[in-house]
């Protein structure tokens, strides 16, 4: 696991130095190497080593996920949408290169990722298969929809808050879990991992609103204008903290026995997924 994402950040080092110098370039810089926790690109990877795939064919992919997830960020936290000052502890990419340069960064991000994966060692049918989950996924029926339910503030059920959390979150995480099984030659399983995906969605963005309302800004280290103050529902404000503790663990425990189902050479998934359980970040 360890080499793994020695791996993964070399691999985005490179890519960040690839891009010459420009502001937009240090821009990318500053936000693509600022201590991720690189969630999407090991559970690439991690899914991969478990179905008995070969990691360093996975490695551009996971890289061009996680720029993807980068570029999400860096938009999401501009004024227009959720108007953010803090992002991993750190000033957010707007509040340090203007918001012209952060757009044009989550542009660059976008946009180099898809070339990062057509240059990958993957064979032309996984590659093309790879291309098409990542647009998909991050596209307008997926990531880009859930943005989009959220900014528009039409959250007014637990239904609706669920559909936007598999969308803007789970679809991320769907495209990690499917790329792997592509990767590994599973095709038959694509739908699976989808779906575990998108469950994994909610019960992340479950935490963080779990995690918002019981941390303050000096452990989760991002967002000083909290969703209370935004007036926006959130798992807690649908169903209260206890039934939302309960509910994420549910969501949880019906995710490890999905995870299960597929036939593991070994836990890392798992594991990982047992280190988000307890994250506080
Ligand atoms: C944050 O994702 C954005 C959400 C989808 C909730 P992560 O918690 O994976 O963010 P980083 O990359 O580790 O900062
Ligand atoms: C971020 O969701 C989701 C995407 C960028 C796709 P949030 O706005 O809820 O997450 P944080 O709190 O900014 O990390
Ligand atoms: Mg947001
Ligand atoms: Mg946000």
């Amino acid at each position: 696991m360890i080499t793994m994402i020695l791996q993964i950040e070399d691999r985005l080092r490179d890519i960040a130095a690839s891009n010459g110098q420009s502001t937009v370039s240090e821009a990318i810089e500053y936000s693509l190497l600022s201590g991720g926790k690189r969630l999407r690109p090991n559970m690439l990877l991690g899914f991969l080593s478990d179905l008995g795939g070969d990691v360093s064919l996975g490695l551009d992919a996971a890289c061009a996920l996680e720029m993807i997830h980068t570029y999400s960020l860096v938009h999401d936290d501009l004024p227009a949408m959720d108007d953010d000052d803090f992002r991993r502890f750190k000033p957010t990419n707007h509040k340090v290169y203007g918001e012209g340069m952060a757009i044009l960064a989550g542009d660059g991000l976008l946009t180099q990722s898809f070339s990062v994966i057509s240059n990958s060692n993957l064979d032309d049918a996984k590659k093309i298969a790879c291309i098409q989950v990542l647009s998909q996924c991050a596209g307008t029926h997926g990531m880009i929809l859930g943005q989009e339910i959220d900014t528009a503030d039409n959250i007014r059920s637990i239904d609706d808050l669920i559909q936007c959390y598999e969308l803007k979150t789970g679809k991320l995480f769907a495209a990690a879990l499917e790329m792997a099984v592509i990767i590994a030659g599973k095709d038959h399983q694509r739908d699976i991992a989808h779906k575990i995906g998108l469950d994994l969605g909610i019960a992340f963005q479950y935490q963080d609103d779990l995690l918002e309302a019981k941390e303050d800004f000096e452990t989760i280290g991002k967002s000083n204008k909290s969703d209370l103050d935004r007036n926006k529902h959130t798992v807690v404000s649908l169903l209260g903290l206890k039934e939302a503790e309960i509910e994420t663990e549910r969501i949880y425990q019906s995710i490890r026995q999905q995870v299960q189902n597929f036939e593991l050479q070994s836990n890392k998934l798992l594991n990982l997924i047992e280190s988000i359980t307890g994250r506080r970040i």
